[in-house]
């Protein structure tokens, strides 16, 4: 039986939504109406999470952060702020939030941040392997974990750079500090220095509030550059000057901000290359590669694959609800032999998609079956949401939105589609 969430909020009507909304993603929930109700309950029951407002009229929503940190050390807290009360949000992630949520809030913004903490829970944090290299490489980021070193992960796609970065930050002496991780190919150059650094009310046209960036929010804790080989040359210069001084302007601001953090970086591109070739900065490339760490491609750790398919197989099991319990010869047969161009990621993605597919409680070449009609190597990162959205609407289209059918049909729960629908926003009315 799953862990249920704690949800705190001393006004009703809140309550009864949040309880409303996070029921319908298919978690259970326990409420509490003030925080010494809570801790109550806290002493007595083990929670997955606690989702908690931060304006309480007895105790305030971060004396009570600080109380459940005191009592169970690793429980995650998602805490809801007010309407422009970002300092608030920035203390309480000091104080070892996991995440907040800032009023007015939508209901798809609350089952985005729920969900993916309870995804991190279901597992996607453990590191799975067997491989003597990839062992050694585990040994030393947890060695270098505990001094406050620059670490540059590279490797392929979906080698499972970003879970290593986790994995430092997890062993540092930070962990009960934010853990801040900034997709630097993600977000357009002209937005890229507020995100990182924040802005001044009327900075620039659209600064209509006070914007906190990515390095003041993770202050204390650690900052993850992810693919930072996208970053534009102006804005190198401007992190490496970050990285030396140790402190941030605001995009505006009329002071520097001190800041003590730590640094990791990841990308898959050769950034030493392009420090020769001029197109990364070679001075922000010695920075940041104090410590480098290549992480191996799946082909270079063959062995690793069948622990992997059984980790991945468990908790997708869980995650859909299915009896899925291993693979038959012809499939581990399978899965050594193919190429993996994607790595980790499109491993995950195959086994995903076949626990999904198995009717049974082994996974047989069949439920591979799309992967040999379809070349799915490259665009497989894209692939297993996307596939796996368009096999439940098609199915569902199939019989007339009837939900029991189609849920027969691919082998999962009633409430598994409900969640998946109300994740992609679609209604289809129940019949
Ligand atoms: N050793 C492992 N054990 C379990 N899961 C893993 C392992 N390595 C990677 N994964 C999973 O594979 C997926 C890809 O990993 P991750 O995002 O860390 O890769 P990445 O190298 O950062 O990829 P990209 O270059 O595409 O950003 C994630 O879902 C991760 O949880
Ligand atoms: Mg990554």
């Amino acid at each position: 039986m799953a862990k249920p969430i704690l949800l705190v909020d001393d006004e009703k009507q809140m309550r009864d939504a949040l309880r409303e909304a996070i029921q319908r993603l298919g978690y259970s929930t326990v409420v509490a109406d003030n925080g010494q109700d809570a801790l109550t309950k806290l002493n007595t029951t083990p929670f997955a999470l606690v989702v908690t407002d931060m304006k309480m009229p007895k105790m305030d929503g971060l004396s009570f952060l600080k109380e459940v940190r005191k009592r169970v050390g690793k429980l995650p807290v998602l805490v809801i702020t007010g309407y422009g009360t970002v300092e608030n949000a920035v203390e309480a992630m000091k104080e070892g939030a996991s995440d907040y949520l800032m009023k007015p809030f939508s209901f798809e913004k609350l089952t985005k941040k729920v969900n993916s903490i309870m995804e991190s829970l279901a597992g996607s944090r453990e590191i799975v392997s067997i491989n003597p290299k990839m062992k050694r490489i585990l040994q030393i980021a947890g060695e270098i974990s505990t001094s406050d070193t620059t670490v540059l992960i590279y490797g392929e796609s979906g080698t499972g750079k970003e879970l290593i970065a986790r994995f430092i930050h997890r062993s540092s002496h930070r962990k009960d500090k934010p853990f801040v991780a900034v997709n630097c190919a993600a977000i357009p150059d002209n937005l890229m220095e507020s995100e990182l650094f924040g802005h001044e009310k009327g900075s620039f046209t659209g600064a209509t509030e006070r914007k906190i960036g990515k390095f003041e929010l993770a202050n204390e804790g650690t900052i993850l550059l992810d693919e930072i080989g996208e970053m534009s040359m102006g804005l190198q210069a401007k992190l490496l000057r970050v990285l030396q001084e140790k402190e941030i302007d605001r995009v505006g601001g009329k002071h520097t901000i001190p800041i003590n953090i730590r640094v990791l970086a990841t990308t898959n591109r050769d950034l030493y290359k392009e420090s020769t070739e001029g197109n990364f900065r070679e001075d922000l490339y010695y920075r940041l590669s104090v410590f480098p760490i290549h992480v191996p491609p799946l082909r270079e750790r063959q062995d690793d694959i069948v622990p992997l398919s059984e980790y991945f197989i468990q908790k997708f099991s869980a995650l859909l609800s299915k009896e899925v319990k291993g693979l038959t010869k012809e499939a581990v047969e399978f899965l050594e032999n193919k190429q993996w161009r994607g790595n980790i990621r499109e491993l995950e993605n195959v086994i995903h998609r076949a626990v999904l597919l198995s009717k049974g409680e082994l996974i047989s070449v069949d439920d591979f079956m799309c992967d040999n009609d379809t070349p799915v190597a490259d665009n497989s990162s894209k692939g297993i949401k996307e596939m796996e959205k368009d096999l439940i609407l098609k199915t569902l289209k199939d019989v007339n939105g009837n939900k029991t059918k189609a849920a027969k049909i691919l082998g999962v729960s009633v409430r598994t589609i409900r969640n998946k629908l109300n994740e992609y926003g679609k209604y289809f009315p129940d019949t």
